[in-house]
């Protein structure tokens, strides 16, 4: 594993060393069990270089794995082109268009896993979507497609993905989604995408019971806010994330490379005995009552 601490120090503005999150002569230590070396990783939802997926994609393929990358297709091209230049110095070993709205594409993109590695270790689930209208105002207003159209998108996509990915674990494997606390309390305009997360929860539920037999193990990270192209569709992001610095014990909130670091542990072998669980990343904001 070949962490670099500097990674996590350099995106905040970190006063004191105490607030660095792990010193690295500890990250050192447990260099030999957080090694993904030969372990085959597709990581889906890198949309630019402020995505979740990006700094998860990032740290997997620091601690060795072979990486893959799926990107939502467009008509121009425009999402190929610019994922394609992002992720390049990873060399990504496999780059498929997989819009998860697209039962082919999804069964092309694990067709291309079985030609190519032939196996696949770790499943990174980091996509979601709603209409921008169903992310502000009144929930009761959600209608019936935006709501169809963010739970199919959101949530529905964990349990199709999974399904394909099974029979491609033939080793174990660690499949990974992403949610956020307000699919567990009520946060001011998530509204539609906290149903979502909530049924995305307990879809990690089910699928780590499901799977566990065959060391498939499932969990979800649950980050606190941070600004990217899909937190952008929220309602007040920015007034969230000012209240997340203000109150969390951390008093900031978390970077992309903090959820890839946690991301990393999750799909070692350091994390063997954990399945089904969300592991809040979100500088301890989760804990506080007020
Ligand atoms: N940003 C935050 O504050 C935050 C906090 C907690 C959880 N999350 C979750 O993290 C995940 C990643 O989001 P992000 O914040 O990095 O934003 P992002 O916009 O960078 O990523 C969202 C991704 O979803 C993809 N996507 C949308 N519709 C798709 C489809 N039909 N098929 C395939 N891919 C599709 C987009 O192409 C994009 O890559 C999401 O599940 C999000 O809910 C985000």
């Amino acid at each position: 594993m070949r962490f670099d601490i500097s990674d996590v120090r350099t995106s905040h503005r970190l006063k004191k060393a105490s607030q660095i999150p792990v010193s690295s002569r500890r990250l050192r230590k447990l260099t030999t069990m957080l090694d993904l070396t030969g372990k085959n990783a597709l990581v889906t939802g890198i949309a630019n270089n402020r995505s979740i997926a990006w700094g998860i994609a990032q740290q997997l393929h620091k601690a060795g794995a072979n990486i893959g990358v799926s990107y939502l297709p467009d008509e121009k091209g425009k999402m190929e082109k610019k994922v394609a230049e992002l992720v390049e110095p990873l060399n990504p070993s496999l780059f498929v268009p997989c819009d998860v709205q697209n039962e082919a594409q999804i069964q092309s993109t694990f067709a291309a896993i079985q030609e190519k590695w032939g196996k696949l270790d770790i499943l990174i689930h980091c996509l979601a979507f709603a209409n921008k209208e169903d992310l502000s105002g009144e929930f009761s207003n959600t209608s019936r497609a935006g709501f169809a159209k963010a739970l199919e998108i959101s949530t529905y996509s964990l349990i199709q993905l999974s399904a394909a990915a099974k029979p491609l674990m033939i080793e174990g494997g660690s499949i990974l989604t992403l949610t956020y606390l307000g699919g567990d309390r009520v946060v001011p305009n998530y509204n539609v995408m906290g149903i979502a997360k909530a049924g995305l929860e307990m879809s990690v539920r089910y699928l780590a019971s499901e799977l566990g037999p065959q060391n498939i193990r499932v969990n979800a990270i649950s980050a606190g806010p941070i600004r990217t192209l899909a937190s952008s569709a929220v309602g007040g992001i920015l007034e969230m994330i000012h209240h997340v610095e203000e109150v969390a014990p951390l008093r900031r909130t978390v970077t992309q490379l903090e959820v890839g670091n946690a991301a990393a542990f999750l799909c070692s072998d350091l994390a063997s005995g954990i399945t089904g669980q969300i592991l809040y990343v979100d500088a301890g904001y989760e804990i506080m009552g007020m």
